[in-house]
């Protein structure tokens, strides 16, 4: 038997930062949406009792370090599972992007181990299971467009955002999400109007969404790589209707509803960075 799962990229629509909890966490107010750029994960059953990780990425580890590993421990742990599994992961997403590259294949794994081994545990079960993997993993368990409170795992599903094109570059930096959320300073953050690009998406209107987009991130990763800015300029000069940071960056995107737009921003920023990809938005193609 073998079972085959889409983990799609998000990108944030929205990011704002309210404060620091006793935990350590960040509080945050965001929205989130699935990006038509996805890996593939492939589940089979193995004869003995391990997880056994297959990757065609250089960057991942195939041991516990992975989420994908940990999701199926996790799986297996929780419903006292003593059967093996091989599990065969293709990249597409950028690794450490902010595009929840591994949130989302551990939420696959959840969801295609949950298929292969007849669990029958609910998404809201299995979204439950992926908070103890990271603040992302439960958005990652239903994806399309979301509200994301509380440290971002407190879900309430939005309509889906006006489709578009959106132009995704990974410039070569690497961030790391711990390294952005320590050295922050709370108290100078821009704050974007989550409520306003709520009302947007929930209207369907496409031009208040491009107006309402923020993050209140991007100045941090900015400073530490301002690549960053160099290329949401270029996307805008380019006719983006709104490039913005995704996550804790690198990656940013660019909106754009018409193709031939899209295309002149792709043109415009290939030859400043190598990892450039121009995709649609994606919704409803994650229920099982
Ligand atoms: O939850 P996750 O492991 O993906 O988060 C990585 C790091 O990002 C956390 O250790 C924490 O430092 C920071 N973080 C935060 N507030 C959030 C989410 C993440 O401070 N809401």
């Amino acid at each position: 038997m073998e079972i085959i799962e889409k983990a799609p990229a998000k990108i944030n629509l929205g990011l704002d930062i309210l404060h620091k909890r006793e935990d350590g966490y960040h509080e945050v107010n965001m929205v989130m949406a699935s990006i038509d750029l996805a890996d593939k994960l492939i589940f089979r059953e193995l004869p003995q009792n391990d997880i056994i990780i297959e990757t065609d990425s250089s960057f991942l580890p195939v041991d516990r370090r992975n989420h994908v590993y940990q999701a199926a421990s996790l799986l297996k742990e929780h419903c006292r599972i003593d059967k093996g599994v091989h599990i065969e992961v293709t990249k597409r997403i950028p690794v450490a992007a902010g595009m929840a590259g591994g949130s989302t294949d551990a939420a696959a794994t959840l969801r295609g181990l949950n298929r292969l081994w007849e669990l029958n545990l609910s998404l809201d079960e299995l979204a439950e299971l992926g908070k103890k993997i990271g603040s992302d993993t439960p958005y990652c368990v239903r994806g399309n467009t979301s509200l994301a409170t509380g440290r971002g795992d407190e879900l309430s599903p939005l309509p889906a955002m006006p489709a578009c094109w959106v132009v995704v570059v990974k410039p070569r930096v690497s961030v790391s999400t711990w390294t952005i959320f320590t050295d922050l300073a709370v108290e100078t953050l821009h704050h974007p109007d989550i409520e306003a690009l709520e009302e947007a998406i929930r209207s369907g209107d496409y031009q208040k969404m491009v107006a309402s987009v923020g993050n209140s991130l991007e100045t941090a990763t900015t400073a530490k790589h301002p690549i960053v800015g160099q290329i949401k300029e270029k996307m805008l000069k380019f006719g983006a209707d709104a490039a913005l940071m995704s996550g804790s960056g690198p990656t940013v995107y660019a909106l754009c509803d018409k193709y031939s737009r899209a295309q002149r921003v792709y043109n415009g920023v290939k030859g400043f960075c190598e990892e450039v990809y121009i995709v649609r938005t994606l919704e409803g193609q994650l229920e099982i």
